[in-house]
Order: C-alpha cells, then structure tokens, then sequence
C-alpha cells in the first residue's frame, strides 16, 4: 500500500472478515450449555493457546431488566483443564487484571466454577473489534502514521499503568489486542505475572508446563530461561508498534535467538518518523541491559506528532 492509500484509509475501516475462529462450532463435550444457572453461552469468540472464550447471556442480570447482558466467558481449552493446578492458573489470570482499572485494559468481573462440571471460567467484559493480528491482515503495509502513533500511545500507556500496579503481561502480541471503534484494548493476562515484591500473597505458580511463550515475540532472556521481567513486555510491544507502522515484523517474523543467529539486519520502518527510530531500535535490543525503558519509549512516542507530510494533507497546508 502506498502512502495516498494508507491516507486515504485514515479511518481504518475494518472489513467484516471470516475469523476462522468465529465460525460456528459445537460447544465442547463437557461444557455445559449454561454455566452456575446464570450464564448461557452463545458462541465462540476466540481460541488462544490456553483457553476458549465465549459470548454469554448473563441471565441474572438479564432478568433485572438489564438491556446489555452479554458477557465474555472464558475457560481453560480441554487439553489444559485436565491439570490439577489449571483452576489455580486460570485465577491468576482473573487476580492479577481484576485489580487493573484502565480505559486501554479488558475488565474483568468475576471467577467463578460451575458446582455441577467443575469447570473454573472467568466473566469479562465483552469486547467488540477485531484483533490487530486481523486487522493487520487488512493493512498489509501497516496503519496510516497517525494511527500507529495512537494507538501505539494507548498501548504504552496502558503497559505502563500495569507494569505500575506490578503486574507484568507476558504475552503481548497482535492476536491479545482489540481494536475497537475508535481505540484499543488489550487483554489475556494468561501469562502474566506480579513484578517482583508486588502482590504480596498471591500465589506464584509453577508455569514451566504452561508458560509457552510467543517465540516472535519473546525476548531473548525468556527463551533461554529467565523469568518475565518489565523489560521483556517492552521487547514484544516493540515488535508490535513495528508491525503496526510497516506490517511486517522486525525479524522476518523469526524470533530473537533466530534473528541473533542469522545476524538479520534490523532497518527502520519507511513511515517511522526519523526521530523516533533510536527510540524503537532500543526497544528491540537482544540485551535486555540495553534496551529502552517503557516510560523512556512512551515519552518518544507521546513526543512526535504526525509526520508534517500528513498534517499537509489532512490540513491542506502548503508543503
Ligand atoms: N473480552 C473479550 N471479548 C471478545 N473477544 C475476546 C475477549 N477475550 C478474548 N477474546 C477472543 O478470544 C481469543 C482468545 O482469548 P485469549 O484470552 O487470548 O485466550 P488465550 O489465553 O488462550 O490466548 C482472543 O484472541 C479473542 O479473539
Ligand atoms: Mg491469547
């Protein structure tokens, strides 16, 4: 796409496409069609690497004369739910984002398990959209500046706000994003976890069986063994701004230890403002002790404005 075309779709209508994931399937076997006599499940969302989520009637709520009962419902997939400790895993999630309150972060509203299968699920807010993995499909050369710019401060700044409350992410890629009519959300805290000295109490979980990274998105030090730490998030939301400015990922969509090891070359983004690409290139540092800090990257993107080539346009000011 050109850049009259990536102007022209400033607006970035979303087409209504065939999410494979949203077809219609049957309900799994051992999941009831209504869960704790309160919610009815109508169809599946989404499937990740651990879990199912689902749109539900909140029926309780529904009988108080509420006019938007639906919910999103998530479970553990079948192959997960059979551990012991996949309730516990599932709470986690819940713990950790239901004491995040911010406009760029799903909200949660309540763990519960049906008393009849057993089944642990999580309610949520139900998010309309589509995932910036899908809509990047759509903008194979990435969004209009103005909007990566946007939306890339949405998502720092939400990142920021967790990382403050103490709560790492560990999974950030286009497919856990949702972009709305007008701004993102991001959500699936699955392997998340609390910063070291916060939350004190909440039980940190062995996730060696569960914790499979997103090898295009995981920094260097997670493949090899360390723990999440605040500089991995900022690695995978580096490479994720990449792709939101070019389409593409920065390593050829290759994951760090492959990239170090074929020696790719790193360039800049053609639409990136000059400016900002030693900020982004820290980002995306191998060596965790030299990548750019979240607040460090926040500030240089809060900083520029769109290109003057844009505001030329759109303000219809001499060049
Ligand atoms: N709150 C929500 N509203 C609407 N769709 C959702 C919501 N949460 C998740 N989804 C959909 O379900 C998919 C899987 O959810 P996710 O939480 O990422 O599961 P996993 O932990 O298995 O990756 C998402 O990619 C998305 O399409
Ligand atoms: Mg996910």
């Amino acid at each position: 796409m050109n850049a009259e075309a990536k102007v022209a779709s400033a607006d970035l209508t979303i087409m209504a496409g065939a999410n494979p994931a949203r077809a219609a399937r049957p309900l799994p076997r051992d999941l009831p069609g209504i869960l704790c006599g309160r919610y009815q499940i109508e169809r599946l969302l989404g499937v990740g690497g651990m879990g199912a989520v689902y749109r539900a009637r909140d029926l309780l709520r529904e009988q108080f004369g509420e006019p938007q009962p639906w919910v999103a419902l998530k479970t553990l997939s079948e192959d997960f739910a059979e551990y012991p400790d996949a309730s516990a895993l599932l709470y986690s999630e819940f713990a950790l984002t239901a004491r995040l309150s911010h406009r760029n972060l799903v909200r949660f509203y309540s763990f519960e398990v049906d008393p009849a299968c057993q089944r642990a699920f999580i309610t949520m807010e139900l998010l309309k959209g589509n995932t910036l993995d899908h809509v990047l499909h759509q903008y194979p050369s990435g969004l209009p500046w103005s909007e990566t710019q946007r939306l890339s401060v949405s998502l720092l700044e939400a990142l920021r706000y967790a990382h403050d409350q103490g709560v790492l992410h560990g999974d950030l890629k286009p497919s856990n994003l949702m972009l709305g009519d007008d701004d993102i959300r991001l959500f699936d805290f699955g392997l998340g976890q609390a910063r070291e000295g916060f939350l004190k109490g909440l039980p940190r979980l062995a996730r060696s069986r569960f914790a499979a990274w997103t090898p295009r998105y995981a920094a260097p030090e997670l493949l090899d063994g360390a723990t999440l730490n605040a500089a991995a998030d900022v690695y995978a939301v580096a490479c994720m701004i990449y792709e939101l400015c070019s389409g593409q990922h920065p390593f050829r969509r290759q994951s760090a230890k492959q990239a170090q090891a074929m020696e790719l070359p790193l360039t800049a983004p053609a639409d990136l403002p000059r400016a900002l690409w030693p900020a982004l290139r820290a980002a995306l540092e191998f060596d965790p002790a030299k990548r750019s800090s979240l607040p460090d990257l926040l500030r240089a993107f809060r900083a520029q404005r769109p290109s003057r080539s844009l505001l030329t346009r759109l303000l219809r000011l001499p060049a």
